[in-house]
């Protein structure tokens, strides 16, 4: 798969696994902790378990591209002040992590599974496999903010930004945070997806190509095709992945939404079993939905008025005011 192939040229290959370290808001990390992190001796994991390869970055760099910086850009609360990146409960985010390979060196970790596919929750708590909220969008602007006096830097970060976000024009520094403005988070267009075609990260609990160990092995080398760990373990991993119990709890009224689900037939194709359909479970936290990710909530999705934005899928859309109600309330319980 040659997916990102663009900017894996300008980074430095991840073949080995190292222990990792989470990137904390400067507010909230240890004291020292850049110091710290240099004392400490680097770490080859042997033999490393699926939820470490799930973490584990498959570049060392920045999702886009910049100069070289020390102490790493992260640590910086002007960065996140930008980016503006949910917090997990420990005041970490997902979108990257330290890496250690050479003692006294920090580097910056990215492209991990986990890095896209873990969603951070208003209240800290995170759900690994749950649609991932990290804003690469505003990070990548960010990186282009960074490289702006660097021309074959910042050329990569706009050819990046075009590519993968449908920017278009030169965009310069004072446009780009507006060109981005207005798309929904998680959506993007991969690398290898067809140019006008923009595609949800989706929610993967549950989704039969996390068991396709061809699938898993060409995604773990899409964005590092020098990377050698097999992909059992992960594969091990991601079959252990659940969505949370809903906050939604069920009452008379949803009760009355399960009933219609079962009329209309919904399971036929939302069942354990699915080939395509996405799981009805976990709906309560996903901002987008269909595989474009136009839709942006359930009222949306069940709405007539869709279909002039976004075609297909015309199930639940002659319920009564009553019953898509319902039926909405009974889907944010699952
Ligand atoms: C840069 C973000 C990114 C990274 C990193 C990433 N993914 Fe994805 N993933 C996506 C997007 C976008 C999609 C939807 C488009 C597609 O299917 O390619 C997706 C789809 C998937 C799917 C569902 C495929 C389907 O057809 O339903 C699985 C399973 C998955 N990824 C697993 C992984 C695993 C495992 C890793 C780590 C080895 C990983 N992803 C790394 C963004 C990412
Ligand atoms: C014939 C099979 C089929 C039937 C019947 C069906 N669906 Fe779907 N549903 C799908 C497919 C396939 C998708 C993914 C659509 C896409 O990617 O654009 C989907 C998407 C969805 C989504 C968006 C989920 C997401 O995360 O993107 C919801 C919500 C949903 N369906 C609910 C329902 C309900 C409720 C019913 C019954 C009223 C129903 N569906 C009937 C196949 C079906």
């Amino acid at each position: 798969m040659t997916r990102f192939a663009l900017f894996l040229a300008l980074t430095l290959p991840a073949q080995d696994v190292w222990k990792t370290y989470p990137v904390y808001h400067p507010e909230k990390a240890p004291p020292d902790y850049i110091e710290w992190l240099r004392s400490q001796t680097p770490e080859r994991i042997e033999n490393p378990d699926g939820e470490t390869l799930f973490q584990y970055p498959a570049v060392i760099g920045s999702l886009g591209h910049r100069p070289p910086s020390d102490p790493p850009y992260l640590h910086d609360k002007a960065w996140f002040d930008r980016v503006n990146p949910p917090l997990t409960r420990e005041g970490a985010i997902t979108g990257f992590v330290y890496v250690l390979r050479v003692k006294g060196k920090v580097e910056i970790g990215s492209y991990s599974c986990a890095g896209c596919h873990t969603r951070v929750l208003p209240n800290g708590a995170t759900i690994k496999g749950g649609p991932g909220n990290f804003p690469i969008d505003a990070a990548l602007a960010e990186d282009l903010e960074a490289s702006i006096s660097h021309p074959a830097l910042r050329d990569a970060n706009k050819d990046l930004l075009r590519r993968i976000f449908k920017l278009t024009g030169d965009f310069g520094l004072g446009n780009v945070a507006q060109s981005l403005a207005g798309r929904t988070l998680g959506v993007m267009t991969p690398l290898g997806a067809a140019p006008d075609q923009p595609i949800q990260i989706p929610d993967i609990i549950g989704n039969p190509k996390c068991a396709d160990s061809n699938y898993i092995e060409a995604k773990q080398k899409a964005y590092n095709p020098n990377f050698t760990a097999p992909s059992a373990q992960l594969i091990a991993y991601l079959s252990t992945l659940r969505a949370p119990p809903s906050p939604f709890k069920a009452d008379k009224y949803s009760r009355q939404g399960a009933k219609v689900l079962e009329r209309e037939g919904c399971p036929r194709c939302h069942n354990e079993d699915r080939t395509k359909a996405p799981s009805l479970k976990g709906l309560w936290y996903r901002n987008v939905l269909g595989g474009n990710g136009a839709g942006t909530s359930l009222e949306d999705w069940f709405s007539p008025a869709r279909l002039s934005y976004l075609r297909g899928h015309e199930y639940g859309l002659q319920l009564s005011a009553t019953d898509r109600a319902a039926l909405i309330a009974h889907l944010r319980t699952l």
